[in-house]
């Protein structure tokens, strides 16, 4: 019993102590000219798709869930965003050349329709990135016109 206290203890107290590991929520401002759905003027109900569905992880705009304050969750959080963000950052999407654009609208498609986008357990927490299938069809089909078109 002795010992069973005395690892809770212990658990409890490093669980206290590393809450006080910042993690750096503070998001570079955008510049409207470069940010994606902006540069593009995407339609309403697509820019609703992308910002509700990408652009926590893949934009300068991450919204943090309260979960994401907690560690060590919070540094789980924190490294998907910026590994999401070294990929793909919408927010500067008008700074990419364009062999750039052209992969990353490919690797979009690919990602949404074969679902490892948005990120499975990530749709757990947030409804509104859950597409459905005619929302996946619409976001999709959004980003083939813009590649056949050069539009990006
Ligand atoms: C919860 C965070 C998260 C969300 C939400 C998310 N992504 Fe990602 N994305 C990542 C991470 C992390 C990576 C890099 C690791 C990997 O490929 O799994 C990535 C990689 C990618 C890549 C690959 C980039 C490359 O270099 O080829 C594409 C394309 C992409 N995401 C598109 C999207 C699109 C489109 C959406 C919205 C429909 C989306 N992602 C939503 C986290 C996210």
């Amino acid at each position: 019993m002795k010992t069973l206290k005395k690892i809770l203890f212990w658990s409890l107290l490093g669980f206290a102590l590393i809450q006080f590991i910042p993690t750096d929520k503070v998001n570079l401002p955008v510049d409207h000219k470069v940010n994606f759905v902006d540069a593009k003027n995407t339609p309403e109900k697509i820019r609703g798709l992308i910002k509700g569905a990408c652009y926590d992880c893949h934009s300068n705009e991450t919204v943090y869930p309260k979960y994401a304050y907690i560690a060590p969750i919070s540094w789980s959080v924190k490294s998907h965003i910026n590994e999401g963000r070294e990929h793909l950052n919408f927010s500067v999407w008008g700074t990419y050349n364009k062999e750039l654009k052209e992969s990353m609208l490919s690797n979009s498609i690919q990602t949404i329709q074969n679902k490892t986008m948005p990120m499975p357990a990530y749709i757990v927490y947030h409804k509104e990135a859950n597409l459905s299938e005619a929302e996946r069809v619409l976001l999709t089909t959004y980003f083939e016109e813009m590649l056949k078109s050069k539009t990006y």
